[in-house]
């Protein structure tokens, strides 16, 4: 028998290959275009600087978040239909969690410097204020958010 059915296995394994590639990219790099890093377009401007690694629905995370959306956040969010702001129903499928948060968190800086977030402050006409609320605190809404969205779950 010949060697060739080893050769993808060999691939594989080479150094630099697939994702151990792009995270040894410098976390400073801009995208193009942009003065954001790769990490800040896709997950937000703010304190939440690590992608949040999710588990099954965490349902006292959820109802403590529960409790605060309706405090802090329903004064301005629906989940099904625009109001002040955006619907959130569906927010952790177009979105990913430390987006959330740092939207939560960072709500300035996102809507000053995030396109996406820039593009919504055009449409909404409203600048979402910050709330002054913990990281745990966002964290909790994220996985209350999470049990509002019918699209893929979990994110
Ligand atoms: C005074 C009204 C107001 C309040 C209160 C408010 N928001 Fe917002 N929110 C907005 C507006 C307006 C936008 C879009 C423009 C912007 O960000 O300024 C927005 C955007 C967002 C987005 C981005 C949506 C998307 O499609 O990417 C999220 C997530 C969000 N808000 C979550 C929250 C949460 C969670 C709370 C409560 C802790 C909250 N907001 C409180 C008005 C508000």
């Amino acid at each position: 028998m010949r060697h060739t059915p080893w050769l993808p296995l060999l691939i594989l394994l080479a150094p630099g290959c697939g994702k151990s590639e792009a995270r040894s990219e410098p976390a400073a790099t801009a995208v193009a275009g942009t003065d954001l890093t790769a990490f800040q377009l896709e997950h937000g401007i703010g304190p939440v600087t690590e992608p949040i690694q999710l588990g099954p629905v965490d349902k006292k995370l959820a109802e403590e978040g529960a409790e605060i959306f309706t405090l802090k956040c329903s004064a301005c969010h629906k989940m099904a239909e625009r109001y002040v702001g955006p619907p959130l129903g569906e927010v952790t499928v177009r979105r990913s969690p430390a987006f959330i948060m740092n939207q939560v968190l960072n709500p300035e800086e996102m809507y000053q410097r995030h396109p996406v977030v820039r593009q919504l402050l055009g449409e909404y006409m409203t600048q979402m204020p910050n709330l002054a609320l913990t990281r745990d605190q966002a964290r909790q809404i994220v996985e209350y958010l999470r049990t509002q969205a019918s699209g893929r779950p979990g994110n």
